[in-house]
């Protein structure tokens, strides 16, 4: 097999874009085709500064590499979720990739901010671990960026994450799920970050090739609280589609972002208010997070300091 580009050998083909690259012709075009995702979607201005989520794993940091290498102004947002060997492995991954780098990494971790980790949240909650973590990320993601002076948090999920994403609401009819799921979440409200997907249209295999031919050190394994999780599921059943069919997962979402989310978004407006104890936005009174921290506190677990700070700080003001 040749590169489509130069003719030498290829490494990687891409059925999906009736192609194959060579390494260094599949970087140029990785590369291209994220920063031309960002430029369409108009994702990032060129001297904004971004935060970029970062989870140890393939696609994140992939994301981070490719954003250093243009030269924009970052810094990295580590989540520690307390999950033992995983979060220890990838905060490690995370630390290693940005001293390599010289670029600055920003560590929180959800015991202090929860007062527990996720495997002790996951015993006090009924929501499912993901949920609660999800939850928890989110969160984080966007009072780190508040807190730190950004904008803007970029994180690194790909193809496969939004199609199956997209594949499970879609299975519910998840009304509310299928009108906020978009490459670029505008802040909607002061105390909100943008948040953007640019590597949505990057194919999961793609990000892995990245990652291998640019040597960056990333954890391979899943956390373990997604064994078994119909995500991975829904991902198992777009493949034998894609298999079958190149190009399916790109059309089934591009599809839904162009002609369904519109008619979603319109039926579900979203009246956003500061939540009473912290500050951060919800839709009743007090936002989930701080509900979360609640469960957590009376179960007995120690209150967490930071987060109580916080709300007393916010309850004072
Ligand atoms: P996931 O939800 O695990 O598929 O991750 C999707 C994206 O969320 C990743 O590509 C990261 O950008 C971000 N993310 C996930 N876990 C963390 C974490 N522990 N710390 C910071 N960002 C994370
Ligand atoms: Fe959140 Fe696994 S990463 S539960
Ligand atoms: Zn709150």
């Amino acid at each position: 097999m040749k590169c489509r580009k130069c003719g030498g050998r290829a490494v990687l083909e891409l059925r999906r874009h009736n192609t194959a690259f060579c390494a260094g012709d599949f970087l140029d075009f990785f590369r291209h085709q994220t920063l031309e995702t960002i430029r369409r979607w108009k994702m990032l201005s060129r001297d904004e500064p971004v935060l970029v989520a970062v989870s140890g794993g393939k696609d994140s940091l992939a994301l981070w590499d490719v954003l250093l290498e243009a030269g924009y102004t970052t810094a990295g947002l580590y989540i520690d979720l307390g999950i033992f060997d995983y979060s220890r492995e990838s905060k490690a991954r995370c630390q290693a990739f940005a001293a390599g780098r010289d670029a600055r990494l920003i560590v929180v971790s959800v015991a202090e901010e929860v007062g527990a980790g996720i495997p002790q949240v996951k015993d006090v909650t009924r929501r499912p671990t993901c949920s609660a973590c999800g939850l928890s990320k989110r969160y984080i993601m966007n009072r780190a960026a508040l807190d730190h002076g950004f904008g803007v948090v970029a994180t690194g999920h790909n193809l496969d994450d939004e199609a199956a994403t997209l594949l499970g609401s879609t299975l519910r009819w998840d009304e509310s799920s299928l009108a906020r799921q978009t490459p670029v979440l505008e802040a909607t409200h002061p105390k909100l970050v943008r948040r953007v997907k640019p590597l949505f249209r990057t194919s999961e295999r793609e990000t892995a090739a990245y990652a291998f031919l640019r040597g960056i050190d990333y954890i391979v394994e899943e956390c373990p609280f997604a064994r078994g999780a119909t995500s991975i599921t829904h991902k198992e059943v777009l493949n034998r589609l894609e298999d079958a069919s190149p190009g399916s997962k790109a059309s089934f979402l591009t599809t839904s972002l162009e002609r369904a989310r519109p008619r979603f978004q319109a039926a579900e407006p979203v009246d956003l208010r500061e939540c009473v104890r912290c500050g951060q936005t919800t839709t009743g009174e007090v936002c989930a997070f701080c509900k979360l921290s609640d469960q957590v506190r009376r179960a007995g677990e120690a209150p967490s300091k930071t987060h109580a700070a916080r709300c007393s700080q916010t309850l004072q003001t």
